[in-house]
């Protein structure tokens, strides 16, 4: 069989429904090594795979991040939360301790040292496939990722040695899994998305247990939902934290920065 050219991709990935057909056609021609990796590419990608997962690397924060199959992509609009926690860092000390919680790739955590001079990174998650993935690009910056569940992964060393603690965990209220887009709902791990009954199930032992870990004049910052800010305050509060909500319409982002007492 002759290998695919562009034109052919592009009308096949349209009829697809990929709405940047062109552009991924480009990127799919440019990353294959061979005519039969890049039928491949094309056919996994016309079946609706994420383009990442295909390709094997996202573009997060100006950076390109590797994502294995399975692993959250980082979402443009997490970009919010990434520009917040660097801010906080910077006023930090001078080499800021960052722990990245609920890691994922990676990306949020690498993003936000990327924009420091000197910091320390640690990650953790749950998941085995994302803390592998997450190695690949923490251990390039010099940081250390764990595995388990939040706070329970994290040396006891970083106890009260926090300056910067941000977490995009899962946020995605259980009954509304069913209504996201397939590339979310079938190729993203579950335990990426489910945040419980109303979403917040996640969060709210985020904020519980953040005081522990958190240096003095340290902060949390998390990604919520705009319809989950004010209860993400309130969790934010009741654990301790002075909360405060920045929001951006344009990148549809909501983020809550709380500052230990
Ligand atoms: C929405 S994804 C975000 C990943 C990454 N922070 C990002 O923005 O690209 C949430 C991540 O939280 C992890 N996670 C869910 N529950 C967790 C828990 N109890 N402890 C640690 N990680 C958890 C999932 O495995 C997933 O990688």
């Amino acid at each position: 069989m002759p290998p695919p050219v562009l034109p052919d991709i592009v009308t096949r990935l349209r009829a697809a429904g990929c709405v940047f057909a062109k552009e991924e056609g480009r990127l799919l021609v440019a990353a294959a090594r061979t005519p039969a990796d890049l039928a491949a590419a094309v056919d996994r990608r016309a079946s609706g795979e994420p383009l990442e997962h295909v390709l094997g690397w996202a573009e997060f924060a100006g950076l390109r991040i590797a994502i294995d199959t399975g692993v959250f992509v980082p979402r443009r609009r997490t970009e919010l939360l990434v520009r917040q926690a660097a801010s906080v860092a910077s006023t930090a000390s001078p080499r800021a301790v960052v722990v990245d919680l609920c890691c994922g790739s990676g990306a949020v955590g690498v993003a936000v040292v990327a924009a420091l001079d000197q910091a320390e990174l640690h990650a953790a998650d749950v998941d085995a496939v994302a803390v592998r993935c997450a190695r690949r690009n923490v251990t390039p910056v010099g940081g250390q990722v764990y595995e388990g569940d939040l706070y329970d992964a994290l040396p006891e060393a970083l106890r009260g040695r926090v300056d910067v603690l941000v977490a995009n965990a899962p946020y995605v209220p259980t009954a509304e899994i069913g209504l996201l887009p397939p590339e979310a709902r079938v190729h993203e791990a579950r335990v990426a998305l489910d945040g419980g009954r109303d979403g917040l199930d996640v969060l709210r032992r985020v904020a519980a247990g953040a005081p522990r870990w958190l240096a003095p004049g340290g902060h949390l910052l998390v990604e919520t939902s705009e319809q989950q800010a004010t209860e993400t305050v309130e969790a934010f509060s009741r654990s301790g934290l002075v909360p405060r909500v920045v929001r951006s319409d344009e990148c549809d982002a909501t983020v809550v920065i709380g500052a230990a007492t």
